[in-house]
């Protein structure tokens, strides 16, 4: 083909996500004349320090200075892959101002500041994608926003943090404890340095609020998403799971209902014949509900090199396309309404309790006495154990609103027949 367009890539961020996307444009380079109908090239990569980065790539495309990718005109498409809030968010905002095309896989910044940009990318006619900001290479955002458009979408739940999804199979399966779990993760690259973000549900927490906004058309911040995270579960309490016929998995759930978005991040019992309950290892799976659809399930590598570089490819040759076809900016922030975030403590849920009784009589008719104060129905109760005077016993909740189990657990905590709470979490029915 001759005399082709070429459509000029800027690269801010050269670590996992940036290389990989620097290896699969170098390798797709002869398919994108017929792909897109022009060149792509990649024309810059913004890094710290160039000296860090020289053996790996060719030094004339290395720059550590912002300004001389936000002054050339020739480039049409910022990928912006070094994550936190700031620069990134200035040189993206800057980036559409200039009339620039931006791809990003930052959750933190689009879960935080999304309106922002898509509002900046709207006024200039400009395209912002950020496919890989949510499940790494599973295609989630494009099929919210364009293939289920003609749905009305009340559940989105995700399993979508590979590192604690790891910690948890690794947990499940071999009946490893938490920290020991944690320890694997870390030796084998999936957990970082520091794992807070992705332990304590943080991490995940972005995802779903990037997902809540689109699905439901309505703005929903990290802010407005409760979390908790995984480490305080032991294999015990799998163990449990496994025997009422549960996995323990760390889902964001986002639901839609008439009383405002429930949106939330917690270790949940999540029964074993749920797809849901299958995804193991480090792999990510989103389950969408439709009114149209009904059920789908998407699911993949969640994160890494070259699954991650996959979405963010994707979106640099939708933009292209967008260009050649002179149609940027066709698909731009879709939250047209204002729904209420229903406060956690209105939220329904069941409950799993792991409790330590003083071993008496009267102790269980206690315990259903202050259940029953709180409106809160037992589905199930097995005493499990029993040493000296103490009995270990595991609860059940039939489906109650999150403010009357914590009143129980206030209750609870206050008598002195209740040795100890030792694990309550919630159950997806
Ligand atoms: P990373 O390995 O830490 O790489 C970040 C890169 O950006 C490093 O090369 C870093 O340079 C560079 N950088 C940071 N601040 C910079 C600045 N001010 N100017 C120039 N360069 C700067 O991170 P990553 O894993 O590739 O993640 C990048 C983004 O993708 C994040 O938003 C992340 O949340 C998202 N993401 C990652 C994955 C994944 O699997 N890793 C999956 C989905 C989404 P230095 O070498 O100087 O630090
Ligand atoms: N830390 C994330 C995970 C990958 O473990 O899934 C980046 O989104």
């Amino acid at each position: 083909m001759e005399n082709l367009q070429v459509r000029r890539v800027a690269i801010l961020g050269f670590g996992t996500v940036g290389k990989g996307v620097y290896k699969v444009i170098r390798k797709q380079q002869e398919e994108f004349p017929y792909i897109i109908g022009a060149e792509l090239e990649i024309a810059k990569i913004l890094v710290r320090n160039k000296a860090k980065y020289s053996q790996e790539v060719e030094e004339t495309i290395l720059t550590d200075t912002w300004a001389e990718i936000i002054a050339d005109d020739s480039i049409d498409i910022i990928i912006e892959v070094m994550g936190g809030i700031e620069p990134a968010r200035t040189y993206i905002l800057e980036a559409l101002r200039a009339g620039k095309h931006v791809v990003t896989a930052n959750k933190d910044l689009v879960a935080q500041h999304g309106h922002e940009l898509l509002d900046t990318a709207s006024q200039n006619n400009c395209d912002l994608l950020f496919e890989a900001s949510v499940a790494g290479g599973i295609p989630i955002i494009r099929p919210l926003k364009q293939c289920l458009a003609a749905n009305t979408i009340t559940e989105v739940i995700g399993i979508i943090n590979g590192t604690t999804n790891f910690i948890l199979t690794k947990m499940s399966q071999e009946g490893m404890e938490f920290q020991d779990a944690l320890a694997l993760a870390t030796e084998l690259g999936y957990a970082e340095a520091d794992p807070t973000a992705d332990i304590e549900g943080y991490d995940a927490g972005r995802k779903i609020a990037i997902m809540a906004s689109i699905a439901f058309h309505s703005r929903v911040t990290f802010s407005d998403v409760f979390t908790e995270g995984i480490s305080k579960i032991t294999a015990k309490d799998i163990r449990y799971a496994h025997e009422m016929d549960y996995e323990i998995k760390l889902l964001g759930i986002a639901c839609n209902t008439p009383e405002g978005i429930e949106v939330r991040v917690h270790p949940t019992f999540i029964p074993k014949n749920h797809p849901l309950a299958a995804v193991s290892d480090s792999f990510n799976a989103v389950f969408v509900h439709g009114d149209a659809l009904d059920d789908a399930m998407f699911y993949g590598r969640g994160a890494g090199e070259l699954p991650t570089a996959s979405a963010v490819v994707g979106d640099v040759i939708d933009i292209a396309r967008n260009m050649q076809n002179i149609c940027t900016g066709r698909i731009g922030c879709t939250c047209y309404k204002s729904l209420p975030i229903k406060p956690m403590a209105e939220v329904k849920s069941s409950y799993y309790l792991r409790m330590q009784l003083e071993d008496k009589p009267g102790t269980l008719s206690a315990l259903a006495g202050v259940f029953g104060e709180n409106k809160v129905s037992i589905f199930k109760l097995v005493q499990k154990t029993r040493d000296n005077d103490t009995a270990e016993v595991v609860i059940i909740t039939a489906p109650v609103k999150e403010k009357r189990i914590q009143e129980a657990i206030k209750t609870f905590s206050q008598m002195e027949i209740i040795r100890k709470i030792s694990s309550v979490m919630r159950v997806y029915d």
